[in-house]
């Protein structure tokens, strides 16, 4: 590996040029694809935390650790966009999402879709999705399954009803969480153009299938106002009594959906993971389960403190987004290093939960460093970070916390599940971080 740098600082600046290196973009997103920690690593060492490199196409400025995370999120200067940056991996499939959208009319367009987030809004979530998670949990299959699948038809049901308000036959809904799952895939694809059976080319066909859906449900939604996602966009006003045009709900929708879906799914794979490798939190967070009702209510998700744990270690240890984009829109600096103008920059919050000067033993599963007497994830406001920082911090984070928590109660009180012991969970990072296998597990009912 040579060291190159990317730009030189302007005379007199003060600030130093961003050291990386050459290697070809194919051989780097090999690489990273195949051990995200080891690249991260790697590059670390060799250039310091402040990088670049060639890939997807383009030149990534790294920026690692807590304080160039906060630099770059909570972007007080407002140096850094959005748009140009998301939008290069996924506008063609995600076009005009909020978090594709920046400073004043990201802001304006945050602030109508942050009514379908308010506390009461999510209590009324809660209590449409409580019964559908209890019936879909007591069918559970009681045998060799794949948890990741079962997880992802569960949340994408629950996404259909909370945020659509829609319940679709079996074959439709498969078809929509297909369609999804193109898209997200499509935008990490090596090839970027409208191929046929490569990923960008499925995932262009795949945006069509949802719009069609989508637009085809406004008239009625518009129409009558039902308690879901769908019908807050359609009717929700702005101050100045602005409007989501249809595009707008559409756009919004189909954003949302996909930031909901993936990430959740993700999440209680992880953590059903870790329990079933240390059964020993998995008895004990059932043990809280069982103290509670079945019917799991909105001030009851507080009292689940192990599974919290459990949840936020999980979220450390495979972060659903692993790295958060922006683009330099005037000449810059991180930590010291100068940014020209148009350079693509990243988060890499996957690599960051991971350092040894913020986590002991990082790599270890241990739900205890979020005890009060450790405290690790406030070692830095920017020490744990799955759901990102700034004004595009994540809108559904306290609805995605809800969701896996209400179904990993019901799944603790039901079931024990189980995997070989030297079984080790296969990760496919190619796009957000899932499960290669799809997470064989062996489940009983208790
Ligand atoms: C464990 C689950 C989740 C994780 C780890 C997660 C993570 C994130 C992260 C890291 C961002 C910031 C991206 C950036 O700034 O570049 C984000 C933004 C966002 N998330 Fe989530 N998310 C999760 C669940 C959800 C759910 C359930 C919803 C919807 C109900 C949601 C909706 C959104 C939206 C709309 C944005 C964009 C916000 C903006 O730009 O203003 N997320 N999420």
């Amino acid at each position: 590996m040579s060291t190159n740098i990317l730009a030189e600082p302007p005379a007199g600046s003060g600030l130093k040029a961003v050291p990386g290196s050459n290697t070809p973009g194919l051989v780097q997103v090999m690489k990273l694809r195949q051990d995200p920690f080891g690249f991260a690593e790697t590059n670390r060492q060799k250039f310091g935390d402040v990088t670049f490199v060639h890939v997807f196409g383009t030149t990534i400025v790294s920026c690692a650790g807590p304080e160039a995370a906060e630099r770059i999120l909570m972007n007080k200067d407002r140096a850094f966009a959005n748009g140009p940056a998301w939008g290069f991996f996924i506008d063609k499939f995600f076009h005009r999402g909020v978090m594709l959208l920046d400073f004043d009319e990201h802001r304006h367009h945050r602030l109508i879709l942050q009514q379908a987030f308010t506390p009461t809004i999510l209590k009324g979530y809660m209590q449409e999705m409580q019964p559908m998670i209890m019936n879909a949990m007591k069918q559970f299959p009681v045998r060799d399954v794949l948890l990741f699948n079962e997880f992802k038809q569960l949340t994408l049901d629950v996404a259909l009803e909370v945020f659509l308000g829609l319940e679709l036959p079996k074959k439709e809904a498969d078809k929509i969480n297909k369609a999804f799952i193109e898209c997200v895939r499509a935008g990490v694809g090596l090839v970027r153009a409208d191929v046929p059976f490569t990923r960008w080319g499925k995932g262009i066909r795949s945006r069509k299938v949802l719009e069609e859906f989508i637009y085809s449900h406004i008239p009625a939604k518009r129409a009558k106002e039902t308690p879901d996602l769908f019908s807050v966009l359609c009717h929700a006003e702005s101050e100045d009594g602005h409007r989501f045009t249809d595009e707008d709900v559409v756009n919004h929708i189909l954003f949302v959906l996909m930031a909901a879906h993936d990430t959740s799914t993700i999440t209680m794979s992880q953590m059903a993971y870790h329990m079933a490798k240390h059964p020993q939190w998995q008895e004990k967070a059932r043990e809280q389960s069982l103290e509670l009702n079945p019917e799991l209510g909105y001030d009851d998700l507080g009292k689940l403190d192990v599974l919290d744990a459990i949840m936020k270690e999980s979220l450390r240890m495979c972060t659903p987004v692993p790295a958060q984009p922006r683009m330099a829109v005037r000449d810059t600096e991180v930590n010291g290093y100068f940014i020209p103008e148009g350079t693509m920059v990243q988060v890499p919050n996957l690599s960051n939960h991971y350092r040894d000067d913020i986590w002991t033993n990082p790599f270890a599963f241990d739900p205890e460093r979020y005890s009060a007497e450790r405290k690790e994830d406030k070692a830095h406001r920017m020490a744990w970070m799955p759901f990102g920082g700034g004004v595009h911090k994540c809108i559904g984070l306290y609805f995605g916390q809800m969701e896996i928590k209400t179904i990993m109660h019901h799944l603790l009180r039901g079931y024990e599940w189980t995997i070989p012991d030297d079984y080790v969970l296969p990760m496919d990072y190619s796009a957000l971080p899932v499960p290669k296998d799809k997470l064989p597990v062996t489940i009983r009912r208790r």
